[in-house]
């Protein structure tokens, strides 16, 4: 044998299948090897297409990417390395040095350091803005604005983007409107059908959903008409449509290789096979909870969207179909009662992700806001004496005992 090292042994044929296979297969290579030269240079200029490296695609990948297309009824999409990345990705597709875009100030932690910390250093302006204020948004775009940036339900502030009025405002300036809807992911809304550009996820949460897979996603919408952002112009003249995303993949993911594993892509894939089943127990468990606390003497104050009493419940309701996601905060009074609550815990873990099949809990003021100062802490909706609770997948009444006797210790 003279290749021990089995150097021939990967250019095996395709492996050919009787039949369809019941999960995506994982194709965890890294090139594809093509006839000739000529057919390489055909997929490097575009007018072959074809896998060629997996930083640039890969099939496993394109099989996401059409799933999460379809999901939220886009036009296409590009699948990163994770929901930061997809955020990163997707301004820096947008905007260049001297633009800004127009944020709302209730973000999750990460995006607001990106927004407020990062991107300056690069001449991307940021203009933070209350999300209850949308006619404020359209005071603070100029004609350097490349777009609208907000969460459908705020991570951890829990306040509610009313999209249907940002994407108004979005489109008389004629800029897109860019969602995060990881929160709600599309079983609970479809941002599209509100008149957003761009969705993101983090797939890493609800749509991978078992906690084993980092991953995110940019789903072009459809809507918007890439001609009219300046620097997208000339890919419009080449791709139509697919402007946007073309830009996409080969700032955010060819060169900055903010590429996702095609391993956890097909972990995302298994996971999006029971999101329905999942997204509605989650939300079924949240609301009963919050139902159950809302009147414990321990509780300050319950948030969750799901409530009569939460400012935006109304808005909630009609735009996510009745249901209200699976994040729910609570103030203790002050961030020792918050400690010794989370002390009291064990089926609920203490761990900074949202989505997974358990429930978890966190001080987001110490953990995934840390970064930011006291005045954007408040503005975000983050106290020192606040938890957020993450419902997950367990049995009701166990949550419930568990959360009330927690409380009962502080
Ligand atoms: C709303 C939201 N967007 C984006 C992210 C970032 O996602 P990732 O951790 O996959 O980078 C998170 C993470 O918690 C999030 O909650």
């Amino acid at each position: 044998m003279n290749n021990p090292d089995g150097q021939e042994s990967h250019f095996s044929p395709d492996v050919t299948y009787r039949g369809k296979p019941s999960a995506t297969p994982l194709v965890e290579a890294t090139a594809f090897a093509r006839e000739s030269p000529e057919e390489l240079e055909a997929i490097f200029a575009g007018r072959e297409f074809g896998h060629l490296y997996s930083r640039l695609s890969n099939p496993t990948l394109a099989a996401l990417e059409q799933r999460l297309t379809d999901l939220e009824g886009g036009i296409g999409a590009a699948t990163t390395a994770s929901g930061m990345a997809a955020i990163a990705a997707t301004v820096l597709t947008l905007a260049r040095a001297g633009d800004s875009i127009v944020t709302s100030q209730e973000l999750f932690g990460g995006t607001y350091s990106l927004f407020s910390r990062l991107l300056p250093d690069y001449g991307i302006e940021s203009r933070f803005l209350p999300v209850r204020r949308p006619k404020k948004f359209s005071d603070a775009i100029d004609k350097n604005t490349r777009m609208i940036f907000v969460e459908t339900i705020s991570n951890p502030g829990l306040r509610v983007a009313d999209l249907n009025a940002l994407a108004e405002i979005a489109s008389d300036y004629k800029i897109p409107l860019v969602v995060d809807s990881t929160v709600t992911t599309p079983l609970l809304f479809q941002p599209a059908k509100e008149g957003a550009g761009i969705v993101i996820h983090s797939t890493t949460k609800f749509i991978s959903g078992h906690g084993d897979a980092v991953g995110g996603c940019v789903v072009d919408c459809g809507g918007y008409s890439w001609d009219k952002n300046p620097h997208l112009k000339e890919n419009y003249s080449e791709y139509g449509e697919l402007a946007f995303l073309a830009e996409l993949r080969w700032r955010g993911i060819r060169t900055l290789g903010a590429n996702q594993s095609p391993a956890n892509a097909r972990l995302t894939l298994r996971g999006l096979k029971t999101l329905g089943t999942r997204i509605k127990r989650h939300c079924n468990n949240s609301l009963r909870l919050a139902k159950q606390l809302r009147d414990h003497p321990e509780i300050k104050e319950l948030n969750y969207p799901g409530l009569r009493e939460h400012p935006d419940h109304e808005l909630a309701k009609k735009q996510f179909n009745n249901r209200y996601g699976a994040i729910l905060t609570m103030k203790l009074g002050t961030k020792e009662k918050c400690f010794k609550f989370l002390n009291a815990l064990h089926l609920i873990k203490n761990m900074v992700n949202i989505g997974d099949t358990c429930s978890m809990a966190i001080h987001p003021a110490s953990t995934i806001c840390r970064d930011l100062d006291p005045d954007e802490k408040r503005a975000m909706g983050v106290t020192e004496d606040l938890v957020r609770i993450c419902v997950g997948l367990e049995d009701y009444e166990e949550l419930k005992k568990e959360i009330v006797e927690a409380l009962n210790k502080v």
